[in-house]
């Protein structure tokens, strides 16, 4: 494990989120079978361990009842430095799909007409009294204790009051991967104040943008009579700081994959594929943030607009499965599904086919290619906390140069909007003149655009933004 000045002078590191690098399911033989989980945070998460030690604490997806079973995930997922944090299935259900995915999910990301549910609210809390029991178990006696995104944000409160009765003088930081809404949005929840109260018991909140970070603050000021000044919040006579630390990838990797023969013969063969086409990719976990379905009307709309395109272009689409016992992401599956039939009946000859429907996930070398041949990648989400697929396409283009057509409401838009073409998701019409001008944008101006987004990419790696994070809460750590 490489070294950290940071952690190894003074203090150990432990990382905690609901999800874990390896995603664990059952084989129906008695046996399970791990794959590396999807998601930005892992992505992000992943990229840091290059750098940083530590052990990651995070629920493995089931609850196996023998203990040798229990055991043999204790040690595959030990292979990864993480660590399992066991839940009834029930629990987990309610905690997972019911609150954080069915409620506090679709708030975060302006969605309207939630449904809150009291009993799922008691599982959230649950879980995450679970979870600080663990944690200020585990935790050493001055550890740095960095929690990750939605599904934990009453965690830091709740570790905070067992570390305290306990005499542990752990630190306790917090990143939020999603976007943080303006106050009004964020009233839809009832247990708002909670949850402002959970995150306020951190020392420090790592935010994606600026605009998400504003606010927070407004929401604590609004819902809790919090006083703040510049970036510090008073609450309860302590001060806590937050900040906006950028996420990125790891690009290297992508480099390094990118490099090696395999992928190299596999970029020849799509590429000789896809000859006298266009290709259009876009990689989306199956969401309804991600605006699949607006992405497939302006694909349309661009065909019916610019029917001379007919023929010479391909989207192909990536829609990671994700959260499939929710019943919002059942409805959208099925309704993409219509939609990518509906528009490849329509437009398709016996030697062509319009769109290219992967509801799968791709091996990270196939993905790797997919992103190296494609000339357009298309982001069209109505909300994302970053988006890290806009940087690994950027990581993976560097010759051919392609262009970088993202919704203004990506959190990845606070920083590239300029090097990308720009559009709002909900206008069609926008969208599918963004997409003309990114297939006809001349190549000197694609190439000084993609050294611009290339040198974003590189300066704000997955490595340097958790040691930053760290770093910064190493500092108020007393
Ligand atoms: N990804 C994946 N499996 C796939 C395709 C993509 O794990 O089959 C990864 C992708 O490489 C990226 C992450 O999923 O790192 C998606 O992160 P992003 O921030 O774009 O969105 P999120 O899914 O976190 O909302
Ligand atoms: C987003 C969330 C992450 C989550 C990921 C994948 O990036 O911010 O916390 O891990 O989506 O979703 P999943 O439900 O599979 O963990």
């Amino acid at each position: 494990m490489p070294s950290n000045p940071v952690t190894e002078k003074s203090r150990n590191l432990i990382v905690v989120s609901n999800r874990l690098p390896l995603s664990i399911k059952p084989r129906g033989d008695g046996s399970y079978e791990s794959s590396i989980s999807s998601g930005g945070l892992v992505t992000s998460l992943s990229g840091l361990t290059k750098t940083t030690p530590f052990r990651w604490f995070g629920w493995p997806g089931l609850n196996p009842a023998k203990s040798e079973e229990k055991n043999e995930i204790r040690r595959s997922l030990g292979e990864h430095n993480a660590i399992p944090v066991f839940l009834d299935e029930k629990l987990a259900h309610e905690h997972y799909n019911g609150f954080s995915n069915a409620i506090l999910w679709p708030i975060l990301h302006y969605q309207s007409g939630v449904t809150f549910s009291e009993e799922s609210w008691q599982a959230y809390c649950k879980v995450n009294e679970i979870f600080a029991d663990t944690i200020a178990e585990a935790a050493g006696e001055n550890d740095l204790i960095w929690v990750h995104d939605y599904h934990l944000m009453l965690l830091p409160r709740m570790l905070r009051e067992r570390l305290m009765r306990m005499g542990k003088a752990a630190s306790i930081g917090f990143s939020l991967h999603t976007p943080f809404p303006a106050a009004q949005a964020l009233r839809a929840l009832p247990t708002e104040k909670e949850i402002l109260e959970g995150m306020l018991a951190s020392t420090l909140i790592g935010f994606h943008t600026e605009d998400y970070r504003q606010n927070f603050v407004s929401s604590c000021q609004q819902a809790l009579g919090a006083q703040a000044q510049d970036s510090t919040v008073l609450f309860k006579d302590r001060l806590v700081k937050t900040a906006c630390f950028t996420v990125g990838i790891d690009p290297q990797k992508f480099d390094e994959t990118i490099s090696k023969p395999e992928v190299g013969k596999r970029i020849d063969e799509l590429t000789e594929h896809y000859k006298g086409k266009k290709v259009v990719l876009g990689v989306d976990r199956l969401d309804y943030i991600k605006g699949l379905v607006h992405k497939l009307h302006g694909f349309e709309e661009f065909l019916q607009q610019y029917p001379e395109w007919i023929g010479k272009i391909v989207l192909i689409q990536v829609a990671v499965p994700s959260r499939e016992d929710v019943k919002e992401y059942q409805e959208l599956e099925t309704e993409i599904s219509c939609c990518v039939g509906k528009i490849n009946g329509k437009y398709s000859t016996a030697e062509y086919t319009p769109i290219v429907y992967l509801h799968h996930s791709v091996p990270f070398p196939e993905l790797c290619a997919l992103y190296s041949v494609a000339d357009v990648c298309l982001l069209t989400s109505t909300r994302d906390g970053m988006n890290l697929v806009a940087f690994e396409y950027v990581a993976c283009q560097d010759d051919r140069a392609g262009v970088l057509v993202l919704s203004e409401f990506a959190g990845a838009s606070a920083f590239m909007a300029p090097s990308t073409v720009q559009f709002h998701p909900a206008n069609m019409k926008e969208m599918s003149e963004a997409l003309l001008r990114a297939l006809n944008m001349p190549a000197e101006e694609r190439k000084e655009r993609q050294k611009q987004l290339r040198a974003f990419i590189d300066a704000n790696t997955s490595a340097k933004w958790g040691s930053t994070f760290v770093e910064e809460l190493s500092k108020r750590a007393r």
